[in-house]
This record gives C-alpha cells, sequence and structure tokens, in this order.
C-alpha cells in the first residue's frame, strides 16, 4: 500500500459539524465554553464571567469567581457510578509486575495522602515538589495536593540534582516528595540520594522542610531525622476521607518547568478551572472517550503529556489510564505490544521518537500480538514523519484505527491542535486543525501582519484565549510577556513555524527560536551553552539542533577551549558529563566539537545558522561567508563535523 495524502473519514457529515461547531466555538467562546463547563464539570458554585483579559494584557482569567476542586472532578465524583471500576492500572519494570486502583481506592488514598501532608503543616497555595518515578503515587500525590490546594510542581525524574535544586530555590517549595529509588529498564535510580543531594546544593540548601519518601525498591537511602519521613508510614495512620478545599477558578493548580529560548527554565503556572475543563475536553474529544476505556498515554507524569494525558484528563472521564513504569525497549522491543494484548487497551498515546525506533526492528514483532483492542492511536511532541505514521497507521492500527496528531504545548495545557478520530481527515505528518476554541492563523514572522488563503507558511499564533493557556510564569510575569505576549502584539505566541497547506490544514514546521525538540524533550540551547561554560575548559559554547533519525533532533554543541585546556576524548567525556549533570541524562549532546574558534560576524555574533548547516551536514548551502571575521574556520568545523559522525 503507498502512503495517500488523505485518508478521509467515513463520513462527511461528522467533519461538517465539526465545522460548524468549531466555528460556532470561536465566534462565541463565552457562550460555548460556559455551556461545556456545566455539562463536562461538577461545581461548588457558578461564576459571575466565562471569560475576561486579553492576550494584549496577559491578564487572562476564566470562570472568574467559580468554585470547584479538580480532584473532586478526577475522582470524588465517579465513585457513586463507577467507584469499583479501574481508575488507574499500573505496570511496573517488570512485564506483568501489574497493580489497579479503583476509584473507590484511589480516594482513600488521595485522602490519606492529603491529611498526612496536612498533619504536617501543608497548607493551600503551598508549593509541593514531586520528584518521583512512575509510580502510582506519583498521581496519588498530584491529586492530593489539588485537593487541599497545594500547588504542584512535578519533575521529571530524569533531571539532575542541580535542576532539582533550582527548582525546589525557584518555588521556594518547603515539601518534597520522592522515592528511595526508581526503576526503569532493569536499571534501579537512586532517587532518594539525587534528592538529597539537591536539597544540599547551595541554592536550595534549608528550604524543604519535610522530604516525604515512599518505598520502591527498599533499597538503602541517606536519611535526615527531622526533615525525611517514611511516607507508607504516615499515610496508613491518617483518616481515609479528607474533605476538598473548595478552590477558586483562578487558584494555581500547578507549576511545571519548562525550557525556553534564553535564561533558566520558566515555571508555566495553570490554574483550576480552566485547566481541568481543557484537559477534560481535549481527552474525550481527541481520544474519542467512553465508559470502560482503558486509555494508555505511555509518556511519564513528569510533562506536561502525563500531567494532562496520564493523570488529569482520563480520571476525570472516569475512564481507566494507564501508567508505565518502564521503557519500550525493556525486556524486548516488543513490550509495547505485549501490553495492549496483555491489558487489551482501547487507546494508545506515544511520541514519533518512540515509534521510529520501534520500527526498525520490523513488522514481525508487533505482528506477534493480538491489538484488536485498539480505536486510537495518538502521537505528540514532534511532527510525525509520513514513514512512521505510516508504519503507526498499518502494522499498529490495521488500517482500522484514527491516528490522532496532537499539537500542543506545556503552556497550552492540552490539545490546541488535532484531528478527532472518525471526524477530521488525516494527513500523515499534519496536525490538520484546531479543538474547538482555538483560533489558529498564520503570521508573517517580520511584519506580524496575518497572512490569509492557503498554500502559506509563516509562524503559528493563537487568536483568542483559551481555558488551558497558562497564566504566568511564576514570580515572573514580565517573562510570560515577553515570550508569549509580546512578539506578536494581540496574539499567542508558540514559537513554532507552520505552513497552512492547500486544503487548509496545518503542518508545525518546528521551532522558530534556540529550542531543541530532543526524542520530544524541549531543551533550551542557553541551558546546554550554560552547562558547557560552567566548565573550566570552556571558553564559549553553542548548541544547535541536527536531524537525527531517531530522536528527530540531536544536539551538536560546538566549543572554544580556554588556554591551557587540548582537546582529548577525556575532555570531550567531560563535557558531556558536564551537561548530564547539570540538565540530565536526556539532554546529553550528540557531538561535541571543540575548535579555535567559531563562525562570528566582526561584530563578535556567533553565526548560528552556519553553525546548523554544518551539523547537518548541509555544507552545499552554506552560502554567504564573507561577512565572518575568519571565514577559514568554517572549513575547519565541516571537517570536524564529519570526522565523528
Ligand atoms: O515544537 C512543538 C513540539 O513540542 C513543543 C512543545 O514542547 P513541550 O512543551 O515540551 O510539550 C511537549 C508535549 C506536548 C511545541 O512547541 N510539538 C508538540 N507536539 C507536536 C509538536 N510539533 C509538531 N507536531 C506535534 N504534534
Amino acid at each position: 500500500m503507498t502512503l495517500k495524502e488523505v485518508y478521509p473519514p467515513n463520513t462527511d457529515s461528522r467533519f461538517d459539524s465539526y465545522k460548524a461547531e468549531h466555528a460556532k466555538s470561536i465566534s462565541n467562546p463565552s457562550e460555548y465554553w460556559g455551556q461545556k463547563a456545566l455539562e463536562e464539570l461538577e461545581w461548588f458554585s457558578g461564576w459571575d464571567t466565562v471569560m475576561q483579559g486579553s492576550f494584549l494584557h496577559g491578564d487572562i482569567a476564566w470562570f472568574v469567581n467559580g468554585k470547584l476542586n479538580t480532584c473532586y472532578q478526577c475522582v470524588d465524583r465517579h465513585i457513586e457510578k463507577r467507584g469499583g471500576d479501574v481508575a488507574i492500572l499500573w505496570e511496573g519494570d517488570e512485564p506483568g509486575d501489574v497493580k489497579e486502583v479503583t476509584y473507590k481506592e484511589l480516594l482513600r488514598r488521595v485522602c490519606q495522602c492529603a491529611n498526612a501532608m496536612k498533619s504536617q503543616g501543608v497548607k493551600k497555595g503551598d508549593t509541593v515538589t514531586v520528584y518521583l518515578p512512575m509510580m502510582v503515587e506519583v498521581a496519588v500525590v498530584m491529586l492530593a495536593c489539588a485537593r487541599i490546594g497545594a500547588v504542584h510542581s512535578v519533575i521529571f525524574a530524569g533531571f539532575s540534582a542541580e535542576a532539582i535544586a533550582e527548582r525546589i530555590a525557584a518555588a521556594n517549595s518547603k515539601w518534597f516528595f520522592t522515592s528511595d529509588e526508581g526503576k526503569r529498564g532493569g536499571k534501579t535510580i537512586p532517587l532518594k540520594n539525587i534528592s538529597d543531594n539537591a536539597m544540599a546544593k547551595d541554592v536550595a540548601k534549608g528550604i524543604v522542610e519535610k522530604c516525604f519518601v515512599y518505598k520502591r525498591t527498599g533499597g538503602k537511602t541517606g536519611w535526615t531525622e527531622g526533615r525525611d519521613v517514611w511516607m507508607d508510614e504516615l499515610s496508613a495512620v491518617q483518616r481515609p476521607y479528607c474533605p476538598c478545599e473548595i478552590m477558586d477558578s483562578e487558584d494555581p493548580l500547578f507549576i511545571l518547568y519548562t525550557s525556553g529560548s534564553t535564561g533558566r527554565p520558566k515555571g508555566v503556572l495553570h490554574t483550576t478551572g480552566g485547566y481541568t475543563l481543557w484537559s477534560h475536553v481535549t481527552a474525550k474529544n481527541s481520544f474519542d472517550l467512553k465508559e470502560g476505556d482503558k486509555f494508555a498515554c505511555v509518556a511519564d507524569a513528569g510533562w506536561i503529556t502525563g500531567h494532562t494525558y496520564i493523570v488529569y484528563g482520563p480520571l476525570s472521564n472516569g475512564v481507566t489510564t494507564f501508567m508505565f513504569e518502564s521503557t519500550p525497549m525493556y525486556p524486548d522491543v516488543g513490550r509495547y505490544w505485549d501490553m495492549v494484548q496483555r491489558h487489551k487497551f482501547t487507546q494508545f498515546y506515544t511520541a514519533p521518537t518512540a515509534i521510529r525506533s520501534l520500527m526498525r526492528f520490523g513488522d514481525d514483532e508487533p505482528n506477534r500480538y493480538d491489538l484488536s483492542s485498539l480505536r486510537v492511536l495518538g502521537t505528540v511532541g514532534e511532527p510525525i514523519n509520513p514513514e512512521a505514521w505510516r508504519w503507526y497507521y498499518e502494522v499498529i492500527g490495521k488500517e482500522k484505527c484514527s491516528v490522532v496528531d496532537t499539537y500542543f504545548q506545556t503552556e497550552t495545557a492540552g490539545h490546541v491542535i488535532g484531528n478527532l478520530p472518525g471526524v477530521t481527515p488525516m494527513k500523515p505528518g499534519s496536525c490538520t486543525l484546531p479543538h474547538f476554541g482555538v483560533e489558529t492563523v498564520v503570521l508573517d514572522a517580520q511584519t506580524g501582519k496575518e497572512i490569509e488563503g492557503n498554500g502559506v507558511d509563516g509562524v503559528l499564533a493563537i487568536k483568542q484565549p483559551w481555558p488551558g493557556i497558562t497564566r504566568t510564569c511564576l514570580g515572573d510575569h514580565e517573562r510570560y510577556l515577553n515570550v508569549y505576549m509580546k512578539p506578536y502584539p494581540g496574539y499567542y505566541f508558540p514559537g513554532d513555524g507552520v505552513t497552512r497547506d492547500k486544503d487548509g490544514f496545518i503542518w508545525i514546521t518546528g521551532r522558530v527560536d534556540d529550542v531543541l525538540n530532543v526524542s520530544g524533550h524541549r531543551i533550551g540551547t542557553a541551558e546546554v551553552e550554560s552547562a558547557l561554560v560552567a566548565h573550566p575548559a570552556v571558553a564559549q559554547a553553542a548548541a544547535i539542533g541536527f536531524p537525527h533519525d531517531i530522536k528527530g533532533q540531536g544536539i551538536c554543541c560546538y566549543t572554544t577551549l580556554t588556554n591551557g585546556y587540548e582537546e582529548s576524548e577525556d575532555l570531550i567525556k567531560e563535557l558531556r558529563n558536564a551537561v548530564r549533570t547539570s540538565i540530565g541524562p536526556f539532554a546529553t549532546p550528540d557531538m561535541i566539537i571543540p575548535s579555535s574558534s567559531l563562525p562570528m560576524t566582526r561584530s563578535g555574533k556567533i553565526m548560528r545558522r552556519i553553525l546548523r548547516k554544518i551539523a547537518s551536514g548541509e555544507t552545499d548551502t552554506i552560502g554567504d561567508i564573507t561577512t565572518l571575521g575568519d571565514p577559514s574556520i568554517v572549513q575547519i568545523l565541516i571537517d570536524k563535523v564529519e570526522g565523528v559522525m
């Protein structure tokens, strides 16, 4: 079968209904979302105004003065009808190590965790940092925070001690959750020890008052009396009911750190009403969630995909959500498909990088398993290349499942662009059309003017607020305005390039700023560079993304060395390690290229465009280099990169 350009749905009528509903949702958002919020969520009391504020002023608020609790939406409201249904299905690192937690059981565990936190002094509005592996407890802690009005700040368990310390300090977080160790791909990760190192770093010293520790492996850990508490013991003695805090719609629900093009990661803040509605509605629409579904998102809870599509979205919809501790390769490359067969997932949601790495092993692996339970396959994190799309659609979905390409960001809370299963025609590689309430436009990057018509390129922008838009960056509203609202006044600017094709379908062409996307992980070039220049050997560094077959993008770091340092294998290893320790293993550079200088303009500006071309092997289109201070460096770098490729 050859890859078609368009895969239309079975009937056009549903696509027409989508178009009509979308038009209605953007012509009168207050009416549309007011009605949805009433239909889809349970409010303790209603709002005065559905939406106020604008992108221009960065003062957006939804469901003003409305009262609700996110944990209540995700747990309590299901108890009467489906308390005995499985809320969380967990599979550990070893295949078959499975736990099921019903909604009733989840309520008890969340309440005990909430009461345990309260007993130690955690209060509404406090920030609770969560550095946990993929255990059921990560969802329990998030929901318990939501229940008592504490603001969680979950840190992906692949981050280093330095990155954790920075986040503890930025949020001034007195409360910290971790586990003794984590298990992943047959390896043990010493999470408590990494946490101890983080809490001992100068920036974070003395901030954490209580460190709540869950047991995952029973392995040995360091222990600080008075600060550290075994959470299983503390929870076990708590009352298994804890009333929900009545939260204002605009009360903070969580912060999540993400990378930008400059400076340190920013704490993106989401609020209660808008986020809860957005996660609920997008999970329901994108994945066609129905009662009894077993929904599997195999991301990590530490990223926005995990927050919205492992925890809040599926649970708010009352389906079974899957939590996966391991990797697609452990113990073998059939792991995902074995789990689909055993658990009978109805939806499966992963990233193009995982699909690409699995398709390398051929069709026989997935063909050994019964994948017939699947209805919808989802992809997220980067544009999916048509070959990977096709493999997903044909080999995994047997041409019967919809493949939904979901575009979103930490800042958007949930999907803002993506096809709806069985509704929107699918085009491999295109995330298709905007969600309800999202008005996308293509802007001219230079003038900021809207480009009308189809068959056009530019930068992506969103024209009016939707409930899930982030409200601020923690402690730095100015940065929020500068990054998202000021580049194109009156619009939200996500930072991506875009093509709108002849049919009006959207194709994301990648970041237009200095943000890298490595295996779907967002990494700021500035973070990598500052990790490198912190090493005494490095005088100058430029981190550049280049196309990578599996990871989407790889990282190439050009460096000049300080006097007295010589280029060597050991030094390169050390520099690689410097990035791992500063950020985490997922940010490890693929190439480090030391040299005597970098291509710079005569005024001293590093020519990243040239470095990008060299790292990508596009040396015949480097263009004019006569403006460089020293043009001869270009050939030296080309030779060096070719030498390590
Ligand atoms: O560049 C876009 C890319 O990932 C960025 C957001 O990264 P992050 O906040 O870490 O969230 C990742 C998970 C949503 C975007 O600015 N991106 C995400 N999804 C897609 C995508 N690019 C193309 N197609 C997608 N479906």
